[in-house]
């Protein structure tokens, strides 16, 4: 999709900074009541260290949830609720370890290997907070989850055969199908009272003798399933017996919400299940820095960690380990701030969409700072079938959920993710972040709502 604005971009986004700002703080409508109950904020956000409530203002620094946002569709962009980082300023510790290392002028190589204090800070993370145990060894450091996936993936997957996935389900790994030379292999979810499940059924028929490798997300992007031990299990046991091997991508790990429990898939009780796994982890997300690039992967099966590491460089940068390290070693009282903040994100959207928009249906996330809303009759109601159409032969072929996104901004001045990108099932649902200051949540909410309601 192309979207440009031919406008010159260091003005623009000047303009577009005390615009997206003003929004935030001025809404009209059923904004008010709630604008200010966000403004005065339950006393609880007052109290903590850190300070997720006020808005940290990310326009300027060529940033894609804002800055790309603008650039595609101009000033009508009051909010960026898309891409899946947050808008908070960081833990501190992390600039703190971050300005120590700039005191050694000198940025040469960095040894990917023997990388002895950030792996271990790396193993004591996965130990103290999900009872983990990763042998270091086994632990290959990459520049993302990316990398290491489509290394994996062209490790067991050779061109034109098929991976699997349980959809809706991220919508970048069908770029590293893309990247591998494969071929997508949807198993669309059940959508059961309000919750995904995997479609037994249909799952274990896809898995072809041309079908090598799933790709499990869990948590799950974008619909906020954690996957419970029992759903690992049977998923492990159907890849075992045919022989398809699980890329378990865990980035979302830490962000659970209270009262439930995500189980790692390399900690399940079935040695055989999960010698046929690999694990790609990282930090970034959990504390907002994934364009530190720093990931890591490992496996328990020492055959697979020597075939997906002739396709895999251990590329790592500087910065990035020190960042990385200081949040695993230091990170932990801002996250355990952070995480009830954002239960109490995910709250507030449910609350306010029962009250002011039932007519999107939501079921509240188990894990991940995103919302995945279904808006099915509306999107009808707003033309995006005719859209989508219209559009098909012009420079900015739009899919109906495009068209849908482009209909939010113009009216809403709030981007969304379009859930087509999530792969079959993303039909009528679009992504929301709800990652930043309570008070953007606020401004978009009611901005959605007066724009849907008023259809
Ligand atoms: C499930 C999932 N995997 C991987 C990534 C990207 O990981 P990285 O930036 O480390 O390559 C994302 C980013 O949104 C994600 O949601």
């Amino acid at each position: 999709m192309s979207k440009s604005t031919g406008l010159d971009r260091r003005n623009f986004l000047k303009g577009a900074g005390l615009t997206a700002l003003a929004g935030a703080a001025s809404v009209g409508g059923v904004a008010s009541s709630a604008s200010a109950a966000a403004t005065e904020g339950p006393s609880y956000f007052r109290k903590g260290k850190y300070d997720f409530d006020t808005i940290y203002s990310r326009i300027g620094t060529d940033c894609v949830k804002w800055d790309d946002q603008i650039t595609l569709f101009g000033d009508k962009v009051k909010v960026g609720m898309g891409i899946a980082d947050m808008d908070f300023r960081a833990a501190p510790c992390i600039g703190d370890a971050m300005s120590q290392r700039l005191q050694h002028e000198n940025w040469g190589y960095l040894r990917a290997d023997g990388l002895n204090s950030y792996i271990e800070a790396i193993t004591d993370w996965n130990r103290e907070r999900h009872n983990l145990d990763v042998d270091p060894a086994s632990i290959v450091v990459a520049t993302g989850v990316h990398p290491g996936l489509i290394a994996t993936l062209k490790t067991f997957s050779p061109p034109a055969s098929k991976v699997l996935m349980m959809t809706p389900t991220y919508n970048g790994f069908y770029s590293d199908l893309t990247r591998s030379q494969t071929i997508k292999n949807e198993s669309v979810m059940i959508f059961e009272n309000g919750r995904y499940t995997v479609d037994w059924d249909d799952f274990e028929a896809r898995m072809t003798s041309d079908t090598h490798s799933l790709l499990l997300c869990n948590p799950q992007n974008p619909t906020g399933n954690v996957w419970s031990e029992d759903d690992l299990l049977r998923i492990g046991e159907l890849c075992l017996k045919h022989q398809v091997v699980v890329l378990a991508d865990e980035i979302h790990a830490d962000f659970v919400r209270e009262g439930v429990k995500y189980t790692p898939f390399a900690s399940l009780p079935d040695k055989d299940i999960v010698n046929n796994s690999v694990s790609f982890k990282a930090i970034t997300k959990t504390f907002s820095m994934p364009a530190s690039k720093n990931a890591y992967w490992f496996s328990t099966n020492p055959v697979f960690l020597e075939r997906i590491k002739v396709n895999h460089r251990p590329d790592i940068n500087t910065l990035g380990v020190v960042a990385n390290e200081a949040a695993y070693r230091h990170g932990a009282d801002w996250l355990d701030q952070l995480l009830p903040y954002l239960d109490a994100n995910h709250q507030y959207v449910e609350d306010f969409l029962i009250e002011n928009l039932p007519q999107v249906g939501y079921t509240k996330a188990e894990g991940t700072f995103l919302s995945w809303l279904h808006f099915d009759e509306i999107m009808d109601a707003v033309g995006v079938v005719e859209t989508s159409a219209a559009s098909q032969n012009t420079d900015n072929p739009m899919t109906e959920t495009e068209a849908f996104e482009a209909w939010l901004v113009e009216n809403a001045g709030v981007q969304l993710n379009d859930g087509e990108g999530y792969g079959k099932g993303g039909e009528r649902s679009m992504r929301m972040n709800i990652g930043t200051s309570r008070q953007q949540i606020v401004t978009a909410m009611n901005s959605m709502a007066e724009a849907i309601n008023n259809i």
